[in-house]
């Protein structure tokens, strides 16, 4: 197993700069749903806890949190298969609820694409993303991004909740990955 610094290309958003961010998108958040009787925020397993963690810690407007699991990469595959399957359904009945969708990515687009359609379907009052990074040039579906914190070039990132092969998610960075460096993950 290499440790980060072997394969760190570049640390492309700092820890200070992702608390600044999204201290902001919290406060848009708090400003627009300040009226809203039963906002849910959908945290997108796995890559997204760290991200909901922190946003979380600065809403000052009552809401719920529950979560979801969706996949579309298979360990050691780097783009979206197109086709997100559900591995953890929510909880909680989102009909007539304000619904904000936190995740941690946008690439192609399809899995949250997917998310959405199978959410809008369960009638919310309103659906709405958060994202942390959009990789807008990867876009092959439209997606209305309400909240984005970064917009990213076509790099593969890793840290922060975002995963490569499942490991390092715990960085408190974003970094990018230097793939002529990384070994994967069975060592
Ligand atoms: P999409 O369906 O192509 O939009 O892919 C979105 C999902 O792919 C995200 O939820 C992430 O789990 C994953 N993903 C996309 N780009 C990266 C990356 O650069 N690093 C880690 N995971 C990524
Ligand atoms: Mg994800």
């Amino acid at each position: 197993m290499q440790n980060y610094q072997a394969i760190l290309k570049k640390t492309l958003i700092t820890k200070e700069q992702l608390q600044v961010r999204i201290q902001e998108l919290a406060e848009e958040i708090n400003h627009d749903y300040a009226g809203s009787e039963g906002l849910l925020l959908v945290c997108v397993l796995r890559g997204a806890i760290m991200f909901l963690v922190d946003l979380t810690k600065h809403l000052t407007i009552k809401h719920m949190v529950d979560f979801m699991a969706v996949s579309s990469y298979g360990v050691g595959r780097r783009s979206s298969s197109g086709q997100a399957r559900i591995s953890l359904d929510l909880n909680t009945d989102i009909r007539g609820r304000d619904v904000i969708v936190v995740e941690d990515i946008i690439d192609s687009g399809q899995t949250l694409h997917s998310l959405l359609q199978l959410l809008g379907s369960r009638g919310p009052k309103s659906l709405e993303v958060c994202v942390l990074l959009d990789k807008v040039e990867r876009r092959e579906v439209n997606i209305p991004v309400k909240y984005r914190g970064f917009v990213i070039d076509n790099e593969f990132v890793f840290g922060y909740g975002l995963d490569l092969d499942e490991y390092y998610r715990n960085l408190n960075f974003v970094g990018v990955v230097d793939l002529e460096k990384y070994q994967g993950n069975e060592g």
